[in-house]
């Protein structure tokens, strides 16, 4: 089972404000937990994300899926997700922050 990151490594500030942007932008597609919406559910997405593209940090491939969503599409999905691409880097940051908490 995939684990969130201790409490400890994360940064709660910008997580907060990651919770914020995820709540308008993402939750519609994207479920906290494990079920399917449009996209796949966000639980241990931290986790997931070490492992979905060689080369590329959980980080890396976090603000990939964000920016250039098509680069990677998850198998039996479909490639529905929009960029975000007009995101500032603080508020990918956060994103990536707040993903690290599910
Ligand atoms: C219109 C629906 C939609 C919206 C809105 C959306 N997504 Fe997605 N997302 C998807 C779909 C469908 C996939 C799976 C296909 C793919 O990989 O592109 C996906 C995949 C992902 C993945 C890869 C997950 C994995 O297991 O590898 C991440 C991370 C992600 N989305 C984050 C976000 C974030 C953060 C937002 C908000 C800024 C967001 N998504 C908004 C539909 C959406």
């Amino acid at each position: 089972m995939p684990t969130a990151t201790p409490i400890d490594e994360i940064n709660q500030e910008l997580a907060v404000q990651g919770n914020g942007i995820y709540a308008t932008n993402c939750a519609r597609c994207h479920s906290t937990a494990e079920d399917r919406i449009v996209g796949p559910g966000h639980r241990g997405v931290y986790e997931t994300a070490k492992t979905r593209v060689e080369g590329l940090s959980a980080e890396e491939y976090l603000i990939q899926s964000i920016v250039d969503p098509g680069a990677y599409v998850v198998t039996a999905y479909p490639p529905f997700m929009p960029s975000f691409s007009f995101f500032t880097d603080e508020q990918i940051a956060a994103l990536v922050e707040y993903l690290k908490t599910l």
